[in-house]
């Protein structure tokens, strides 16, 4: 008889209820039994929530990640010369920067071969904001996409099929049990796909704050740190920083807008917390494949925003995936949407905290982001704020303007902005974009 252990689901669920942990071929019955469908649904979930309240230890969550990356292709990114490297966000609101970043550092001569996802709940996908360019294919078979990273340094696709498909299965499942803001079921489940995709450095963006999953600087931190171990132990250059998600990133919110945002950031015309971002991502990519120390690799940046060549590395990459780069000629016919309403303010006084993950549902409502997982996304829906935390405002000043298809849906998405939005009299403390940034030596606060 082989040696193979065998178990039951309920008593794996039972042990981590009680606050054991689990072993490695636990974890490995319990991925597998995803994967394959022979563990059901509610049994899954019941787990998922037992993690969420039990948590995992290190030992644990480096073989949780393991089994989910293993679980499908691994991909090897060994046919593009040179250093690859990869930058992954925990999810925001008008988070943009990877359509920044990845022509960025191209254009400084680093490579990047980034798959990205696609909208989720409140937060937007770098996959749903590309496809909102006419043409842009963000489907293409490996062979393509090697080719292309060789030929011109960049490609953003999405997500191959089967890319940790454990993860797809649990996510799916997290979205709706309530399991999704736990730490190690993040960690695993974004460094489970980094480990799959074959990056030799990997940049995470923990975000935190009202819009962000991790409400709290100290579990961002907490979450940052374990997807930085997770990422040495595997041999893998890995970093994150840790960002400000308690006001939306940029101006924008929605797929056209967020696209011409970032044509503005490349133009060197950004928002300034937007650039600065794009900035110190890029740089540190740059700095982790060996391109210099951070002042050389900010210059670096800098210069390739200056010059143009980030832009044009852009305009490359969407003509080589066959998107129309004339609408960057004419960016507001591209965004121009069928409705715009004007959101005033009806009182006076400083915004002093935006719910963030209330506007982003408001734009979500608008059409911009899913209901449910087969509703079509409107390209042109979304908003433009015009004031943010630490503004001014006085009666009838213009706070946003929201773009849609369908005026019916505006009425809804304007409550709930309002509803978002906390005003005082004095001006609130400014807070900072950036609060840490972690590496396998520590966390330097900001
Ligand atoms: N992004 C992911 O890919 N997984 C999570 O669990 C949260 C954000």
């Amino acid at each position: 008889m082989p040696n193979v252990k065998h178990f039951r689901m309920v008593d794996v669920i039972s042990k981590k209820r009680d606050g054991a942990s689990l072993s490695k071929e636990e974890i490995q019955y319990f991925i597998d039994g995803c994967v394959d469908g022979s563990i059901p649904d509610y049994q899954t979930s019941a787990l998922l929530m037992a993690i969420y309240f039990q948590g995992m230890e290190d030992r644990e969550l480096a073989d949780f990640t393991m089994a989910m990356a293993h679980s499908g292709d691994m991909i090897d990114l060994s046919p593009i010369n040179g250093i690859k490297v990869d930058k992954h966000s925990t999810g925001g609101v008008g988070d943009k920067t990877t359509m920044a970043v990845a022509p960025i550092v191209a254009s400084c001569g680093v490579k990047m071969a980034k798959m990205s996802g696609r909208g989720l709940g409140h937060t937007g996908g770098t996959v749903d904001k590309l496809e909102s360019i006419p043409g842009y294919n963000t489907v293409l078979d490996k062979e393509s996409f090697f080719n292309q990273v060789n030929k011109i340094g960049v490609s953003v696709i999405g997500q191959s099929g089967n890319l940790a498909p454990a993860d797809k299965k649990l996510y799916a499942l997290r979205d709706v049990t309530g399991s999704v803001p736990s730490i190690p079921l993040i960690a695993s489940s974004i460094m489970s796909k980094k480990l799959a995709a074959g990056a030799d450095c990997i940049l995470l963006d923990v975000k935190c704050g009202s819009g962000a999953f991790m409400k709290n600087v100290s579990d961002a931190v907490t979450l940052a740190q374990k997807m930085v171990a997770i990422g040495e132990h595997n041999g893998k250059r890995t970093m994150a920083y840790v960002t400000n998600m308690d006001i939306p990133l940029g101006e924008n919110i929605g797929n056209a807008l967020e696209v011409k945002e970032v044509v503005d950031v490349l133009n060197g015309r950004g928002p300034a917390d937007l650039t600065l971002e794009c900035e110190e991502l890029s740089a540190t990519l740059l700095m982790m494949a060996g391109k210099g120390d951070r002042p050389e690799c900010i210059a670096m940046v800098r210069k390739a925003i200056e010059n143009g060549e980030a832009m044009d590395k852009f305009k490359e990459m969407v003509q080589a995936q066959g998107g129309d780069i004339s609408v960057f000629d004419n960016p507001e016919e591209f965004t121009r949407a069928a409705v715009c309403y004007e959101v005033k303010s009806d009182r006076e006084g400083y915004i002093s905290a935006m719910d963030t993950e209330s506007i982003g549902i408001a734009s979500t409502m608008l059409g911009a982001g899913r209901e449910t997982l087969d509703s079509i996304i409107d390209p042109t829906a979304g908003i433009t704020i015009c004031k943010k935390t630490g503004d001014k405002v006085n009666i009838g000043d213009v706070l946003a303007k929201f773009y849609t298809s369908r005026e019916e849906l505006l009425s809804p998405a304007v409550k709930r902005y309002y509803e978002a939005l906390s005003y005082s009299q004095q001006a609130p403390e400014k807070s900072k974009l950036v609060y840490a940034v972690v590496d396998k030596d520590g966390v330097t606060m900001r």
